[in-house]
């Protein structure tokens, strides 16, 4: 059942649309089934790049920045690659990541 899905933790879950995705090369879902979630275009090969967009240093909201591929926290400056690995503090841990595929119409990530 839908009810079943939902609470079915470690598989791929909807968070959104392609169209909302393609819309601004970037979808948030601050309620998706596995939480807060970011899902971003990544301009080498069009890659998929998710991440939950809560800064590890304290709690700000990451944004994506498309010109630098990089997720950028605007409480203190830190930045994070689209890999979400620390690339500048003071952030000293990885932003949280995880897989993120497109079926049909549906941007799925696996929480
Ligand atoms: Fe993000 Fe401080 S909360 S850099």
């Amino acid at each position: 059942t839908q009810a079943e899905s939902n609470t079915n933790k470690g598989g791929f879950q909807a968070v959104g649309t392609v169209a909302q995705l393609d819309k601004n090369k970037q979808l948030l879902n601050k309620n998706s089934p596995v939480g807060a979630v970011l899902v971003v275009r990544t301009t080498s090969g069009s890659k998929l790049s998710a991440v939950n967009p809560t800064c590890t240093h304290a709690g700000c909201a990451v944004n994506w920045a498309a010109k630098s591929q990089q997720f950028v926290c605007p409480c203190h400056g830190s930045r994070f690659g689209a890999d979400g690995k620390v690339l500048n503090g003071p952030a000293a841990k990885p932003l949280k990541t995880y897989q993120a595929k497109i079926e049909g119409d549906s941007v799925l990530v696996n929480g």
